[in-house]
């Protein structure tokens, strides 16, 4: 009999991951892919960034940094939020982290014990819930739709206290939301904080898609309370997926825990990395430029994904997804997602990613690639003979 294999590591793949593998085959075999499937900018790192690197790695041996970051690194972060939200905020309390992914391992095992309740919503970015079952805290799904824009408001989370029963110790939001796109309001985020406030629920806050919205810029939780944990991270607004790199806001009395916990699971964040991340910050005209195409492609979708049969779109007000309803489509979006790469050339998410329940009705666009790309894309959508 071989060794034993853990239950903990039976978790469901991150699906998008998949469909990229399936992308990049297809790729390698000489077939034209559009990649719509991942949430990954075009773009690579700023010029700011590339340029200044070569100097800096002949000046730093690439050691190992604190485990909480390098830190002028951390001041740097602290400031951003003075600079973007008007508020102060101790670089003490800023952690660097190994992408936010990283940060969700680190703020989940700090926060929650075995058999703990943590909500959050349904659709919603699958890795917080293949994360939580893996430390074995339980998730408790919170099942949203347009009337709330997706997002577990205050009265939808009360009325799911009351379904189930009992108090939970966690939830995580994420404004704007993957895969939908869509925010809370100010009041609604404000509500949110205030209720788990007063029932001492740890509110995780992903912000990982702040600097990337069409209307209203996004509000970050620290604005109405200090008890909550802020994420969020270089991939997507700074363009850096690849160097894993992201970051944490954290009230004091995580802050000795998660230094222990990171000190032990990963000594320190990718130094490299953290040099580039300092540079980011005085990218911002590349950066915006980036955001400015986003918005582009987000208005090319919204209009003409309609001429392809995708007729039920979430509205997208932040990030790069549009969620569609495909119901009138397909009852299979694994399979729809499946024959549409292989006949279109076009990857894109099945629903299931997101939502294990209905998410067979749903598929995600990513529009994060050139505008050239989303707008074939869109053409080979059109033509597309079902
Ligand atoms: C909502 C959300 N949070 C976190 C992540 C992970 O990002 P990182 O590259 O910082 O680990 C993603 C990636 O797509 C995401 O969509």
């Amino acid at each position: 009999m071989s060794p034993k294999r853990s239950s903990r590591g039976n978790i469901p793949p991150f699906i998008v991951m998949d469909v990229m593998r399936e992308a990049n085959r297809l790729e390698a075999n000489g077939d034209a892919v559009v990649h719509m499937e991942v949430g990954q900018p075009g773009t690579g790192a700023p010029a700011g960034v590339t340029n200044a690197l070569h100097d800096i790695m002949k000046k730093d041996h690439m050691g190992y940094t604190d485990a909480f970051g390098i830190p002028a690194l951390r001041y740097r972060i602290a400031q951003h939020y003075f600079e973007t939200y008007g508020l102060d905020v101790a670089a003490d309390n800023v952690v660097v982290t190994t992408g936010s992914s990283g940060a969700f391992v680190l703020s989940f095992l700090a926060s929650f014990d075995l058999g703990d309740r943590v909500a959050l919503a349904s659709p919603g970015y699958p890795a917080y819930r293949n994360i939580l079952i893996a430390l074995g805290i339980n998730v408790i799904d919170i099942q949203t739709d347009s009337s709330t824009n997706f997002q577990p408001t205050r009265p939808v989370l009360e009325q799911k206290l009351a379904d189930i029963g009992g108090p939970i110790q966690g939830l995580i939001v994420a404004s704007p939301s993957n895969p939908a796109g869509t925010m809370l309001t100010n009041d609604e985020l404000c509500d949110l904080v205030a209720f788990c406030n007063r029932h001492s629920i740890r509110l995780i806050s992903d912000e990982i898609y702040h600097g990337i919205t069409y209307g209203e810029a996004a509000q970050t939780a620290l604005a109405f309370g200090r008890d909550v944990v802020v994420i969020n991270s270089f991939s997507k607004y700074f363009s850096m997926t690849g160097w894993r790199l992201g970051w944490m806001i954290l009230p004091n009395n995580l802050i000795r825990s998660v230094e222990c916990l990171g000190q032990n699971l990963f000594i320190s964040p990718p130094t490299i990395s953290q040099h580039a991340g300092m540079l980011a910050f005085d990218c911002k005209d590349e950066l915006e430029a980036n955001v400015a195409r986003y918005s582009v492609n987000r208005e090319l979708l919204l209009r003409e994904l309609p001429r392809a049969g995708f007729n039920r779109l979430a509205p997208a007000d932040g990030a790069f997804y549009i969620y569609a309803d495909i119901s009138e489509l397909t009852n299979d979006s694994a399979d729809f997602c499946h024959r549409m790469l292989a006949e279109t050339g076009v990857a894109a998410t099945p629903g299931t990613d997101f939502d294990l329940g209905r998410g067979h009705r749903f598929m995600r666009f990513s529009f994060s690639r050139s505008e050239a790309e989303i707008a074939l894309a869109t053409q080979l959508l059109i033509n597309w003979q079902r």
